[in-house]
């Protein structure tokens, strides 16, 4: 196969060209070249901007079996791409995100009501970042883009918090976060309550669904998540894991949005308020039973956390060359460990 990455070698496209490597098949990459720049020589790379229209150019009149979009955020970006591509492509494979569905009071599975774009149209391209309010309905309208171009031959990969190595976005960050305050310290400081439901999928059992999907001119959305735990057992594992025994200290996340606290940034892994209580908690299986493999939760945490050990710099909101360039946008920095501190000795004393 043919394969056009739009997107470079950061986190999901690094995986992405690593398996499709693997499996015998021929890469081109289309990117800023900022992010991971060295990596993967014998791969071709094509260099430009997927917001400029005179960028594009480079992939005119060039034929490819499948395209796998890495960082689509704005249907009307996406949309050149569909354009400068059609009719020289076979399959298109675009990563979207569980933030599309309409809300998340219960398990989402694939035909659930989807996100509307509710503001106006002119969105500023910054504002579809993650995180933002237009960052879902942004991603149903690619999604709907993709479709129109591929009726039936394209596929949606919503998934869930990426987790693995090789996270130069440093969305991994937001699971081993967990597992290190858990490592390091005796206390730590949850947002409660201690059943909520969180997951993740490992970007190597994703990517390795994707080439496949890719392969065999799969079609049409997939939630991509491991099964969802209450956040207590993923931190009681993550105890298990490192061999210490930190005191969890759930607090109400009222009492914490009132502290000032951010969550999903601050406190990653949480969502909180109505209708949000299965965010972290999409209805995986239609992926599953199409053949995605998932690996045991401990080679992904120990993974996850071997490379967040690694590179503390993208935990601490430092911006490096590789998060500037991340198609998720600079993140903030988790709370830092005297923030924690005070915050537990706040809740006790409440
Ligand atoms: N990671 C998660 O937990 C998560 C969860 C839900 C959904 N997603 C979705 O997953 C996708 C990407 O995830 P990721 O973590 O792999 O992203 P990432 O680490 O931020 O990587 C994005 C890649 O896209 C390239 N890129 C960004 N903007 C570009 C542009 N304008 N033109 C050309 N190339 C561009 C970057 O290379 P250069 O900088 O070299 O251009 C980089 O290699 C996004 O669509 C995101 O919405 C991720």
């Amino acid at each position: 196969v043919q394969l056009l990455l739009i997107g470079g070698p950061s986190f999901i496209g690094l995986h992405t060209i690593r398996y499709a490597l693997a499996a015998g098949h021929d890469v081109t990459m289309f990117n800023r070249g900022r992010t991971n720049p060295d990596a993967f020589p014998e791969v071709e790379r094509l260099r430009g901007d997927r917001t400029s229209d005179e960028d594009l150019q480079v992939l005119r009149g060039r034929t490819f079996d499948a395209v796998v979009d890495t960082c689509g955020f704005d249907n009307r970006v996406v949309q050149k791409t569909l354009d400068v591509l059609d009719g020289n492509v076979g399959h298109y494979t675009f990563i979207s995100s569980v933030s599309v569905y309409a809300d998340y009071s219960a398990p989402r599975q694939e035909d659930d009501e989807l996100e509307r774009l509710e503001a106006d149209p002119d969105v500023p391209l910054e504002r579809a970042y993650g995180g933002s309010a237009h960052y879902g309905p942004l991603k149903v309208l690619c999604e709907q883009a993709v479709e129109r171009a591929f009726p039936g031959r394209s596929v949606k990969i919503r998934l869930t918090l990426g987790a693995g190595p090789d996270d130069h976005g440093r969305s991994t960050h937001r699971m081993a976060y967990w597992a290190q305050r858990v490592r390091d310290h005796d206390s730590v400081l949850v947002p409660g309550p201690a059943s909520r439901l969180v997951n993740f999928i490992d970007v190597r059992d994703m990517t390795e669904f994707i080439v496949r999907q890719a392969e065999r001119g799969g079609s049409g959305p997939f939630n991509l998540a491991a099964p969802a735990l209450p956040i207590v057992d993923f931190l009681t594992l993550f105890k298990g894991i490192y061999d210490t025994d930190a005191e969890l200290v759930f607090a109400d996340p009222e009492w914490l949005l009132e502290q000032g606290v951010r969550p999903n940034t601050e406190l990653p892994w949480w969502i909180p308020g109505e209708g949000h209580d299965y965010h972290f908690a999409v209805d995986g299986n239609k992926a599953i039973a199409e053949g995605l493999r998932l690996r045991p939760l401990g080679e992904t945490i120990r993974d996850s956390v071997e490379w967040a050990d690694a590179h503390p710099a993208l935990a601490d909101g430092v911006p490096i060359d590789a998060q500037a360039g991340s198609a998720s946008g600079p993140r903030p920095a988790f709370l830092s460990r005297e923030r924690e501190l005070e915050l537990i000795e706040a809740w006790r004393r409440r």
